[in-house]
């Protein structure tokens, strides 16, 4: 008999949709198979309010298939020039469910980042004062840093003394790739959690670099040495309530990601559930994966959690070497493997 998981309805809490035709292509995907999903704001030019906040939400909403129940909560990126007042006002209405600091110039679309933490220290005093998350890029910018510090070093440099500063604000220490975030997590308190993506579960950088660049492994943070990998794997799958689902599904089209420049991100919406669910079983802790998926974030986020289930089924499935993108085709995360999951419809 085919072996079956039936989870509570889960939430995505970390992706990006984009805008415009490709937002339109790539919603579907995450509507099929979460309740909700946190939405970040790194359009060009951000979202920044609330009130541009809750345009881009209707645009969302007008992307939702017919009779597909499914909710975007929305993000405001913080700038250097962010209205502690417009913010609060957006989360008490409900229109914002948390803000997102980009460190200045760390990914795509982030030029109009913070560029020192101290210049939002009010905001951040407002958010801890309301309740409301902070989403935390956690990498520095640095020239002089190595790419594969920068998580780490953020973490000396700006997470610890933030967090030391501010202990009543809730973090989430966002699609985290190293050891040494885990251990910063499992140390901190309860208002500290942080998201996994399936990417860094699965791969590390060997898998950008050997025999061949690999465009489409390259998202930021960039996946790190296996050591890290494994860590994440023990965070994801060892039953802590701090560890959530988040995919940092980024869609970037083909061309964009295969240039002398390619884009950072990993689309990796269409399989995302069958990606992660294929770690749990493979560590032998499939039935930690529903507080994974479906109750850890929303009771870190102080949200209800989602009625409905959704079933998994240990049915073998090949993933597309590509999919519609709205203007240009779209490589997925597992393009061309056969993943053992599937989403029974
Ligand atoms: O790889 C990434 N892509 N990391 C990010 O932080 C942003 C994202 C994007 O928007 O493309
Ligand atoms: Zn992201």
């Amino acid at each position: 008999m085919t072996q079956t998981l039936t989870i509570r309805r889960p939430d995505d809490w970390h992706l990006h949709f984009r805008d415009g035709e490709t937002m339109r292509a790539v919603v579907p995907h995450t509507a099929r198979q979460f309740a909700r999903a946190i939405v970040m704001p790194n359009l060009s030019p951000p979202v920044t309010t609330s009130a541009l906040a809750a345009a881009y939400r209707e645009r969302i909403v007008e992307a939702v298939p017919e009779g597909v129940e499914f909710t975007p909560l929305m993000t405001a990126y913080l700038t250097d020039e962010s209205n502690a007042g417009d913010l609060a006002a957006g989360f008490a209405d409900g229109m914002l469910t948390a803000a997102k600091l980009y460190p200045a110039g760390a990914t795509t679309n982030s030029a109009h980042g913070v560029n020192d933490v101290a210049n939002i220290s009010g905001v951040l005093e407002r958010m801890a004062e309301i309740g409301m998350p902070l989403c935390v890029h956690g990498e520095v910018t640095h020239a002089e840093i190595d790419i594969f510090d920068r998580e780490a070093v953020f973490i000396e440099r700006v997470l610890e003394p933030l967090v030391a500063r501010l202990p009543e604000l809730k973090v989430i220490f966002e699609h985290i790739t190293t050891r040494q975030a885990v251990e910063f997590v499992d140390a901190s308190g309860p208002n500290i959690a942080a998201t996994i993506t399936p990417q860094h579960l699965h791969i590390n950088r060997n898998d950008i670099l050997v025999g061949g660049i690999r465009p489409h492994m390259y998202c930021l943070p960039v996946a790190k040495r296996e050591e890290h990998r494994l860590a994440l794997r023990k965070a994801a799958t060892g039953g802590s309530a701090k560890y959530f689902l988040g995919t940092d599904s980024a869609p970037h089209h083909r061309q964009d990601k295969e240039s002398d420049c390619g884009c950072a991100g990993i689309f990796n919406a269409p399989h995302a559930l069958e990606s992660y669910v294929t770690v749990f079983d493979e560590e032998g802790q499939l039935d930690r994966f529903e507080a994974f998926a479906s109750e850890n974030g929303p009771r870190f986020y102080g949200l209800p959690l989602n009625e409905g289930t959704v079933t998994l089924e240990k049915i073998a499935q090949e993933v597309p070497a590509s999919v519609a993108g709205g203007a240009a085709e779209i490589v997925p995360f597992h393009a061309g493997e056969t993943l053992s999951w599937r989403l029974a419809s």
